[in-house]
């Protein structure tokens, strides 16, 4: 190529270049601060349109990917003014701590950009549904302004030693060691949890889901010396998206799981006291929170929670590896049946989970656990909380059931984690003679305690709850049955069913005129027909609240035993008309395994659980479903 021509193409480049490179590495603070103005008046506006957006930005609201425009952009009635903004100009990343009202109720938003020439690729929110946390942050105007200013330059650390000595946070709190070296505090370190100071408290409070009432008096480095926070057993998947070395301020994302195996807190005084029941089953929070450093010490904590399904994983970080080390043990074991016997199979799997204990069962080697949608490794979750289960043709509230045809295996009971009863509906697969797929979906009953109870963090009141004070009595007898002649259960009648509940009509659902049915043992006096069209008083209106159903699955179909088991997720956009109602407010996904006896081809009783999910959650099996619409 002649070098003229080299030259005219080079010059073309660089124009075409030129300005690209430049515009990336120009968001500075101002810039980046504007991007997150735009960005939150177009969220008050319901409209993403103006919003210089890349191809494939990746939004997120709680972890669960959704359209942008869908979920909290039709429900934001009003932006606050408290606005922290964290700017990092070298990551082009931004990151508000904020407050909105969304259908008028106050919460805390969240929310973190990545912006680079192409326009904004990532959008992560958190929206922390606490309107008292909401109403202090109003209260405060704005953030502390020592978070604001510009430290001297002889003053900083380095970027990558405030990330170190941030983590240095997370790796302490972590199985928190009374015993440790907290040195990494700052003398006069406080920390706000939801705008809520939780340090340095004069008043006796107590803190959090306990009823320790000295934890909040104490500092942050005389605190984690308490080794309180052990309930924490990992902190895993540890971002540090802005880091603003101008403030020596660090914008964390962390996700804190609690595996249910701790069963005493350590007092401040040595002494020990029962963990709250909240940490009876696993759980898992995720936090995103700032920091602020004086030289290398953690000055100012600003931390805002919320709780996913056990085992979550953003879809911004790449999560744990999971532990397969107890797959394709028993190599020369197989099940050897291929049919009759799965009823035993089940059984077997049931008491391997009250021994906390698989080394017993044939698994194949890529068999896969999981817990209410979340792949675990196995051994995790379950395997370490459950106590008692309920098993089928000895207690009241206990069924199996089969097929064959498909090799699976199916149990539905009661289960208790320490004191938190469960509905476990339970599905195992075997393939040649091997375990590869076993399914747990346990809707945990839960109350509002002292303390907050065992009720998942800061979700919405369900239409339909189940305190734990409530017995779910026996099961409908007509689950338990022993196998009889063969009844044909069609798998189209879930399509029916869920079709229904996503329309609030019950016109082309199969139901017999006694049928009767329960939402989390609430009966009420509803035929199954009405409840579905979400007619009378709550809590029967439960699926008059709910748009799309998704992520519809069978368990199983057992044709001798005339039961469907199936699994859905219902979602409520809380953008219905009519009055908003503190259930109704909330952009939710219900998880809603069902259990459904037919006869005769027509639905005669269903037993449904209800848990309530992030807004558009589905299960990590979603798209490799056994059915699919
Ligand atoms: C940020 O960039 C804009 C435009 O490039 C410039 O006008 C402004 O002065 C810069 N602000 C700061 C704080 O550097
Ligand atoms: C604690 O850590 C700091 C910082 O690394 C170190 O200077 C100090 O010696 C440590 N203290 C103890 C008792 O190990
Ligand atoms: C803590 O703050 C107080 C009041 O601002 C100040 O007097 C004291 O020197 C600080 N202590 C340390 C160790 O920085
Ligand atoms: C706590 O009480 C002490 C002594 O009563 C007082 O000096 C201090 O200002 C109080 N601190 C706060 C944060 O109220
Ligand atoms: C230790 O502190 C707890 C409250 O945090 C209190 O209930 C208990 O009585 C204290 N025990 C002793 C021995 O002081
Ligand atoms: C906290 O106190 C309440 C009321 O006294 C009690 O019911 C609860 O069991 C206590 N929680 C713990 C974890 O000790
Ligand atoms: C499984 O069987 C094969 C062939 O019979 C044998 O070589 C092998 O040692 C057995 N493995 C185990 C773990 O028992
Ligand atoms: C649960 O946490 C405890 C305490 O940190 C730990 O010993 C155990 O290995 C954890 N379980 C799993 C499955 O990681
Ligand atoms: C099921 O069969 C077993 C043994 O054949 C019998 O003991 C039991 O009563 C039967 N149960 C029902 C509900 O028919
Ligand atoms: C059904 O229950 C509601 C509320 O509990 C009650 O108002 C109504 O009268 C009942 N209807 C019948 C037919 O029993
Ligand atoms: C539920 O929706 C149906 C039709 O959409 C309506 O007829 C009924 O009145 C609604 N029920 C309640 C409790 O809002």
């Amino acid at each position: 190529m002649p070098a003229m021509l080299l030259k005219a193409l080079a010059a073309a480049v660089a124009l075409l270049l030129g300005p690209l490179h430049a515009q990336a590495g120009a968001c500075n603070r101002t810039c980046l601060e504007g991007q997150m103005s735009d960005y939150l008046t177009a969220l008050a506006a319901h409209d993403p349109s103006p919003l210089p957006l890349a191809p494939f930005v990746l939004y997120t609201e709680n972890d669960q990917v959704i359209p942008i425009g869908n979920g909290e952009w039709q429900v934001v009635s009003s932006l606050g003014n408290y606005r922290h903004v964290f700017s990092d100009p070298q990551s082009g990343q931004v990151a508000a701590i904020t407050t909105i009202t969304e259908n008028g109720m106050g919460a805390i938003y969240i929310a973190r950009l990545k912006i680079d020439s192409g326009g904004i690729r990532e959008i992560e929110t958190q929206i922390t549904r606490d309107p008292n946390g909401a109403t202090l942050y109003e209260k405060m105007e704005k953030p502390e302004d020592v978070w604001l200013e510009a430290v001297p330059v002889e003053k900083r650390i380095s970027r990558d030693f405030l990330i170190s000595q941030t983590n240095k946070y997370y790796s302490g709190m972590q199985n928190n060691n009374p015993n440790g070296n907290y040195s990494f505090f700052d003398k006069n370190c406080s920390r706000l949890e939801q705008a809520v100071q939780t340090t340095n408290l004069n008043r006796s409070t107590p803190y959090s889901h306990s009823n320790d009432t000295v934890f909040s008096s104490l500092g942050c480095e005389a605190q984690i010396q308490t080794g309180f926070l052990g309930f924490v057993t990992s902190i895993r998947d540890r971002m540090f998206p802005v880091v603003d070395e101008e403030r020596q301020v660090v914008f964390a994302i962390t996700t804190l799981d609690h595996n249910g195996t701790v069963r005493f807190l350590r007092d401040a005084n040595g002494t020990t006291s029962p963990i709250p029941a909240y940490f009876d089953i696993p759980r898992t929070l995720q936090a995103m929170e700032g920091f602020r450093l004086n030289g290398d010490k953690l000055f100012r904590i600003e931390m805002n929670l919320i709780e996913l399904p056990y085992g979550s994983i953003s879809p911004f970080r790449p999560g744990p590896a999971l532990d397969r080390s107890g797959a394709g043990n028993n190599q020369n074991t197989t099940i050897p049946c291929n049919g009759g016997c799965l009823d035993g199979v089940v059984v077997q799997v049931l008491h391997a989970l009250e021994a906390h204990d698989y080394s017993s069962l044939p698994l194949a080697a890529g068999v896969r656990y999981s817990e209410n949608g979340q792949f675990l490794a196995l051994g995790d979750g379950l395997w370490e909380t459950i106590g008692p289960i309920a098993m089928p043709g000895v207690d009241g509230y206990a069924a199996r059931f089969s097929d064959p045809s498909s090799g699976t295996a199916a149990y539905w009971g009661l289960t208790m984690e320490h004191t938190t009863p469960g509905v476990l509906a339970l599905r195992v697969k075997v393939d040649n003679g091997k375990i590869n797929e076993i399914e747990a979906i346990d809707v945990r009953a839960e109350s509002s305690g002292p303390r907050y109870g065992t009720t998942t963090l800061m979700r919405p009141p369900l239409p339909v709850e189940w305190p734990a004070d409530r017995s779910l009595g026996k099961l409908d007898s007509s689950f338990q049955g022993n196998q009889t002649s063969f009844t044909d259960v069609r798998p189209r009648l879930s399509l029916l069913y869920f079709n229904g509940m996503e329309l609030h009509s019950s016109l082309t659902i199969p139901f017999a005129s006694g049928c009767l049915r329960r939402d989390n043992g609430f009966q009420g006096n509803l035929s199954c027909a009405a409840q579905i069209e979400g007619n009378g008083p709550a809590p029967n209106g439960l699926y008059n609240l709910t748009s799309t159903v998704h992520d519809v699955r069978i368990l199983v179909t057992d044709s001798k035993r005339g039961v469907l088991m199936a699994v859905a997720m219902v979602d409520s956009t809380a953008t219905s008309p009519g009055p908003m109602s503190a259930t109704k407010r909330i952009p939710s996904t219900y998880m809603v395994p069902q259990l459904i006896k037919v006869t005769d081809g027509v639905i005669t009783r269903v037993e449904g659980m209800v848990k309530w999910m992030p807004f558009g959650y589905n299960s990590a099996w979603s798209g490799e479903a056994t059915f699919s619409r």
